[in-house]
């Protein structure tokens, strides 16, 4: 904890539905209580559960196609409703905009922007940087800033305050308000509700925190105050390094128990029956998602600073992304005991989304599984009712513009083997039973659906 004793010259905590205790710097009327900047998977839910709270909030994106379907009261996340949108900006409880000038007439600000790896698996947190430094020149006296963007210990405490302090002139903790509050989004869960996720939030100052807990107090059921910005930061990176390091356990069992003759499903749906002491985990074709895959080698980067190395996290690692080799070596497999090649074959993918019923196609493993067995001379397809055509991205550019097949039973009978990637509960798997000539299935999504003998492999 840093700068206790300036917290006393802290301006006094202004109330974030009213903004009314600004002090100076304000030229034109409010246009919210709250900016929040990113408005993705994270930041638009935060939002809309802050509006639904009575909190006004101004959405800050750079991406001018996102700002204009908010206030068209559209959605562009498929889990996200875009009634809810509509109801809350015809309201004027949230609208959108692309001007960080707006920064000036809000009480706080939280970002929410991408923090992914780069290309040598290093954290890039120029997405955080870039923000700090377009919302620090509009920062007032006593405004509070709230990372939420999953990143190593210290992100906010040196390299975003660096950033607000230089482009703005204040001193966290004395000029404004600086704390660090993890996400614990989980899209596509109809259970998940951003308002009863309780909420872990660290402080540069005590008086940072108490700020943050009087904002967050609004819309959000349960606050976990910690000791500091780096606490908090720590504990998203556990909870995720968790995850991260329980699947690969599971993803070595199942290659492990599989030479055995033993199906690993079967075992961790016995193992889950005792009440204490287990969680379960299930293995997969490889690692997806913004978070998994990305943010415990944020740890790793930082560990090596104070001369630490997370051994864990990189076997972990290492396990996890041997999977898409493990899931091709099944798909040749299967051939061959058709007699066939991987070579020539037409492969389906099954789910291009990284995990089932989102939309969300980001890291996902069924890419990497394209390119394996693309290489491989496979003639590779994919279906996905909810990723009708791939997007450009940095990592796939050469899938861009690819189509999903239309659920037919040509299509599907006409293919060598369909791979299922992805679990989604849209998919018919019944059809897929009767339709397919062969099914590698890598998440047990034909569990209890007649097959006939030989068609389904586990992978
Ligand atoms: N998606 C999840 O389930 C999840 C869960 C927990 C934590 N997180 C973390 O939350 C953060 C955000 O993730 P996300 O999934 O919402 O990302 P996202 O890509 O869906 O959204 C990020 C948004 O930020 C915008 N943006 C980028 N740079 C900007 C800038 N300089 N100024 C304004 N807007 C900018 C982008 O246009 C985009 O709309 C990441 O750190 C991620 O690791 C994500």
């Amino acid at each position: 904890m840093k700068n206790t004793k300036n917290d006393r010259t802290l301006a006094p905590a202004r109330k974030p539905t009213t903004g009314r205790s600004r002090q100076e710097g304000r030229s034109q009327p409010q246009v919210a209580d709250l900016a929040i900047v990113g408005m993705g998977y994270v930041g638009l839910p935060l939002a809309l559960q802050f509006a639904r709270s009575g909190v006004s909030v101004i959405g800050l994106d750079i991406d001018p196609a996102k700002v204009e379907a908010i206030n068209q009261g559209r959605s562009y996340i498929r889990h996200i409703a875009a009634e809810a949108i509509g109801e809350l900006t015809q309201s004027g409880k949230f609208s959108a905009a692309s001007d960080f000038a707006k920064v000036r007439e809000v009480g706080a600000v939280i970002i929410c922007v991408p923090t992914p790896l780069n290309k040598n698996r290093e954290p890039d947190i120029s997405y955080i940087v870039n923000t700090g430094k377009s919302i620090a020149p509009h920062l007032q006296q006593g405004t509070l800033v709230v990372l939420e963007s999953t990143t190593y210990p210290g992100t906010t405490d040196e390299d975003l305050r660096e950033v607000l302090e230089a482009g703005s002139g204040l001193k966290a903790g004395i000029g404004f308000h600086l704390a660090f509050s993890p996400e614990r989004e989980d899209p596509g869960n109809p259970d998940s509700n951003v308002a009863f996720i309780p909420k872990v939030i660290g402080g540069f100052t005590p008086g940072c925190l108490e700020r943050a807990k009087a904002l967050y107090g609004k819309a959000i059921k349960a606050l976990v105050p910690v000791s500091s910005c780096r606490a908090a930061e720590a504990t998203k990176i556990l909870e995720n390094t968790f995850r991260g390091i329980n699947i690969a356990l599971v993803n070595e069992l199942k290659v492990v128990y599989d030479a055995m003759g033993i199906d690993v499903w079967e075992v961790i749906n016995a193992a889950k029956t005792k009440p204490f002491g287990f969680m379960p985990f299930y293995p997969g074709p490889g690692l997806g998602g913004h978070c998994i895959p990305i943010d415990p080698f944020y740890l790793t980067w930082k560990a090596r600073e104070y001369g630490q190395h997370t051994r864990f996290i990189e076997l972990a690692g290492e396990v996890n992304t041997a999977m898409p080799d493990y899931v091709v070596q099944r798909v040749g497999a299967a051939l061959n005991a058709q007699r066939k090649a991987v070579n020539g074959a037409k492969v389906l993918v099954l789910g291009l989304a990284y995990k089932p019923n989102v939309d969300d196609d980001r890291e996902s493993p069924s890419y990497v599984l394209m390119d394996k067995l693309n290489e491989s001379g496979a003639e590779v397809s994919y279906y996905d009712p909810y990723v009708p055509v791939v997007r450009m991205t940095r990592e796939h550019p050469h899938w861009a513009g690819s189509r999903s097949v239309a659920w037919e039973k040509e299509v599907i009978a006409r293919v060598d083997v369909v791979l299922i990637a992805t679990n989604h509960q849209a998919v018919n798997y019944r059809e897929l039973a009767a339709w397919a000539q062969c099914i590698v299935d890598t998440r047990n999504a034909m569990a209890g659906i007649p097959t006939a003998a030989g068609q389904v492999w586990k992978a």
